[in-house]
């Protein structure tokens, strides 16, 4: 048999096959859902053709979709493996009739987020016909200082990961973002202390934002928050939190 090469694995920038992979997969956003496959190779940096390729494989996998223009999304399957056996798929599933209580009292967004790669994840969102202003979005990502989600997260994560976010830059997303390591750590230190926050304006003027941390076991594994308008007083939403925590709580524990 001839001798033939063994494709290397990694390319002249030196990056492997797994990263360029990523950077395709990272082009796209909940803003940027389509794209041609130019557009990508533009996004990455890595050459049309390599990029071609990967498309072209992803595709064949079931991992990116085409569309009749030659558009292409996130394929189906990408979700699918990634909810399969996700511990995220787990805690959604207890909070839902939970988030779905605290939807029907307070008839304001209530969503449920995770700390991942230092920002607040969201899991989920449920939405009323009459809330109101809301940039949260399923799958979309808050800074940790700036929401009410991320406050609750950041209160109870690793002393390390605070102490990183303290050290800043605390970039201001809306003038009232708390942007000051001093006032930072107290707000989390109340947060601690009370089991909930309620954040007026931090994301935008128009809302309060309001989260009480969800325990697995004891160790906080999510935050649950409603965004309040904000002139609504934020007690009664506290307190269909607290409950529908205790209550996922209560069935996380039962879940195995
Ligand atoms: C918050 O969690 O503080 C928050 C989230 C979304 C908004 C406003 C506030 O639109």
């Amino acid at each position: 048999m001839p001798w033939q090469a063994v494709p290397m694995a990694n390319s002249r920038s030196g990056d492997s096959m797994t990263e360029r992979i990523v950077r395709v997969l990272d082009t796209f956003t909940s803003e940027r859902t389509m794209q041609t496959a130019t557009e990508i190779a533009r996004r990455t940096g890595l050459p049309s053709s390599t990029t071609h390729r990967i498309v072209g494989e992803l595709i064949e996998q079931g991992l990116l979709e085409r569309d009749d223009e030659n558009r292409v999304r996130l394929g189906m399957r990408l979700w699918e493996l990634a909810l399969r056996g996700s511990s995220a798929l787990r805690l959604r599933q207890a909070a839902l009739p939970h988030m779905e209580r605290v939807q029907v009292s307070i008839r304001e967004h209530t969503q449920l987020a995770v700390l991942e790669h230092g920002e607040a994840l969201f899991l989920e969102r449920l939405s009323h016909p009459d809330a109101g202003a809301n940039i949260t979005r399923i799958a979309g990502r808050l800074p940790l200082h700036a929401s009410s989600s991320g406050l609750v997260l950041l209160a109870f994560a690793d002393p390390e990961l605070r102490e990183r976010v303290l050290t800043g830059p605390l970039r201001a997303v809306s003038s009232e973002t708390v942007t000051d390591a001093h006032a930072l750590r107290a707000l989390l230190t109340s947060i601690r202390r009370r089991g909930y926050v309620a954040a007026p304006g931090s994301i935008e003027a128009v809302s309060t934002g309001v989260a009480v941390p969800v325990r697995d076991h004891g160790e906080v594994v999510a935050a649950l928050s409603v965004v309040l308008p904000r002139e609504t007083p934020p007690q009664p939403a506290v307190e269909a939190l607290l409950s529908a925590a205790e209550g996922i709580q209560r069935d996380l524990r039962n879940s195995h």
